[in-house]
């Protein structure tokens, strides 16, 4: 792409389709730098959704009546959708839906790992791992009697290659990888880390939460045995989350949560299963929010996902620029480029993030502190917490400008 295409990019068109963005506290209009923990959601989405509510309102796959048939249609389709997104050819045999990256991650925990993991085996994390990875692990792990191990994160904030070449080995059953980090920003390189864990007859698993709402995710070109992210970070609606497995691998898993919908046959004995995604879907599943997901990924892809990654670069080199001229911000994670996604994570000195974070948002720039569920990698960088300020196709350099004038409030309060 082009840079005159990513300045082509109409950001204050796009801008109208939120009109959250218009929203005003205390006088001040929002500025809204938290897109990692939840990004904003458009019109058409919104509208999609309301359109389903109104018109085809009906629960899926039990009904014979005409609006149970258009939402089992819908939800069904909506598989298809997302599957294109990220490149899974097998369409919705190869797409469960859940509640977030969360319960993806803890799907594949419980249904493989507590029937396949054992003494001996070793799963690998990264030091990176949001805690939707590490703390599921980490505990299947204690049950199945297996062991943990963690690749280094070098002092550029990027993995160290050589240690995970030592730690995947032939004992290793899993490998569970973070693609874009939540707090460091790294984009990690998953295709490389598949190859090694399949070297080893292991799997690897992928936490795309932060990358498939910023870039081409491809996961056949990656060959991710699994690869999970969240609805709400990619402009679509809280409550749904996503599952690639390969079909093979989703095929031969047990299901993780048991009920109805999910079944083949029932008896007083026993039980089977649908087929893939159903029997990891019972219940009644998320059906709007289905709805709303497949508008967001039709408005993501109407933009261009490699437009949304150029845009993410520029705002993110820009606020890095911006904040590493100042001689009292620690940045932490790789300079901006290609192997940094769209956020950046940072201390003032003598501020404590909670405290800056809270100053700025009397200035109505609402960012984040705290550990971003990366608490083992924020006691290795030696802090309690860090603030994030983080980007979306929507924002502009004058919100980044907002944040950085902003910090002037905080030195002096604590001066
Ligand atoms: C890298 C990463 N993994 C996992 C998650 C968990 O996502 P969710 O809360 O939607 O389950 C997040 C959310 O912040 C994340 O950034």
């Amino acid at each position: 792409m082009s840079q005159q295409d990513v300045e082509d990019l109409d950001v204050e068109r796009i801008r109208t389709d939120f009109p959250i963005l218009e929203r005003e506290v205390d006088g001040k209009q929002v500025v809204y730098l938290d897109n990692a923990a939840t990004t904003h959601t458009p019109e058409p989405v919104v509208e999609a959704m309301s359109d389903y509510y109104r018109r085809y309102n009906a629960n899926v796959h039990r009904g014979i009546h005409h609006l149970s048939q258009e939402a089992s249609v819908a939800y069904e389709d909506a598989h298809d959708r997302v599957a294109e997104f990220v490149g899974a050819s097998g369409g919705r045999e190869e797409m469960v839906f859940t509640k977030n990256t969360t319960e993806s991650e803890n799907l594949i925990a419980y249904s493989w790992g507590l029937s396949e993991l054992g003494p001996g085996d070793e799963v690998v994390l990264t030091e990176m791992e949001h805690h939707a990875s590490l703390v599921t692990w980490q505990q299947i792990a204690k049950r199945t009697g297996a062991d943990v191990k963690y690749v280094r994160v070098d002092e550029t904030g990027r993995l160290d290659m050589d240690h995970a070449r030592e730690c995947i080995t032939d004992d290793t059953a899993m490998v569970s990888v973070v693609h874009v980090s939540n707090t460091l920003g790294t984009v990690n390189p998953v295709s490389e880390l598949a190859d090694i864990a399949h070297d080893h007859d292991a799997y690897i698993f992928v936490d795309g939460a932060q990358a498939v709402p910023t870039r081409p995710v491809d996961v056949e070109k990656i060959d991710a045995d699994f690869y999970a992210f969240s609805g709400h970070k990619m402009v679509g609606p809280t409550g749904i989350g996503c599952l690639y497995g390969k079909a093979d691998i989703l095929e031969a898993l047990e299901p993780y949560h048991y009920g109805g919908g999910m079944i083949r046959k029932v008896t007083f004995e026993d039980s089977t299963w649908g087929d893939v995604p159903w029997k990891f879907e019972p219940g009644t599943p998320p059906i709007a929010e289905a709805v709303g997901l497949h508008a967001a990924v039709d408005y993501l892809e109407e933009i261009g996902m490699e437009r949304v990654r150029d845009r993410e670069e520029t705002l993110t080199e820009y606020a890095y620029d911006r904040l590493a001229a100042e001689d009292d911000v620690e940045i932490y994670g790789p300079e901006p480029g290609p192997e940094r996604g769209g956020l950046v994570s940072f201390n003032l000195e003598g501020v404590h993030a909670h405290d800056l974070t809270s100053i700025l948002n009397d200035h109505a720039v609402a960012i984040r502190a705290g550990d971003h569920c990366t608490q083992p990698l924020h006691d290795k960088l030696g802090v309690a917490a860090s603030a994030r300020a983080s980007f979306y196709v929507y924002n502009t350099r004058e919100e980044i400008d907002a944040l950085v004038e902003a910090l002037e409030d905080a030195r002096t309060l604590f001066a």
